[in-house]
């Protein structure tokens, strides 16, 4: 379950791990690597594919209904762990520059981030099953009302926002591999 942080835990331990071999390539060429050469652009597409898992996975396995894919908990579990590396490694990929749409897209990053840790507290204020499903009667009428219509509230804003967070990203990634990477 959410309760013990386990998926915190991971995430900042490989987020240590992203931040060595980050410094290492610092050290080792003696600059901040830049976002359209190897090593940044690696960062931006490897982050943008574990932030494409987090916008759908979960999503997809929470329409299935089917417990044949593994536990709910586990896949939430999985969105925040991706959900964190992922923006840190394009965080990374920025080379702390940020301009234009990509500077947009950045921001949007950021915030979904943090909408992510405010949505993660509501839900492990929810009483659940292990498969993340609501329990009736835990908590009194009014408490439960009034937290599930705080999480859907979250959910209003934490939704639209990734989806003009993956469209500002397209518009850049397009933008950027047409004047960056193939009009060299
Ligand atoms: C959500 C994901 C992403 C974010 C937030 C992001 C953000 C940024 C930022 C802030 C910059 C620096 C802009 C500046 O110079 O001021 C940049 C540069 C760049 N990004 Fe991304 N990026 C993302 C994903 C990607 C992906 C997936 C690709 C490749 C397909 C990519 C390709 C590039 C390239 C080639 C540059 C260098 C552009 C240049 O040298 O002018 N980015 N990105
Ligand atoms: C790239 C970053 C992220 C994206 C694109 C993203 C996207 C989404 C989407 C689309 C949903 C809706 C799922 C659904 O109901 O179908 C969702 C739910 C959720 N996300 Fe994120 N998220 C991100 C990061 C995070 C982070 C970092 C956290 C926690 C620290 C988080 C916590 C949650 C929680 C608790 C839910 C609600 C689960 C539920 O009500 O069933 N998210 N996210």
């Amino acid at each position: 379950m959410l309760r013990g942080g386990k998926e915190l835990w991971l995430a900042l331990l490989a987020g240590i791990l992203i931040t060595g071999v980050y410094g290492a390539v610092v050290v080792f060429t003696q600059r901040i690597p830049a976002a359209g050469e190897l090593f940044g652009h690696l960062l931006g597409v490897f982050g943008f594919l574990l932030m494409l898992m987090t916008e759908t996975l979960y999503s997809l396995r929470k329409r299935t209904r089917s417990a044949r894919w593994g536990k709910m908990s586990s896949w939430l579990q999985f969105h925040i762990f991706t959900g964190l590396v992922g923006p840190y490694m394009v965080l990374l990929h920025t080379s702390w520059k940020f301009n234009g749409i990509a500077g947009v897209t950045t921001l949007f990053t950021v915030i979904i981030v943090i909408s992510g840790f405010i949505g993660r507290y509501i839900f492990t204020r929810i009483p659940r099953t292990l498969d993340g499903l609501e329990i009736e009667g835990a908590l009194s009428e009014s408490a439960l009302r009034q937290a599930r219509r705080l999480m859907s509230l979250w959910h209003a804003v934490h939704i639209p926002i990734g989806m003009v967070l993956f469209v500002t990203a397209f518009v850049h990634m397009g933008g950027a591999l047409y004047y960056a990477t193939f009009l060299k």
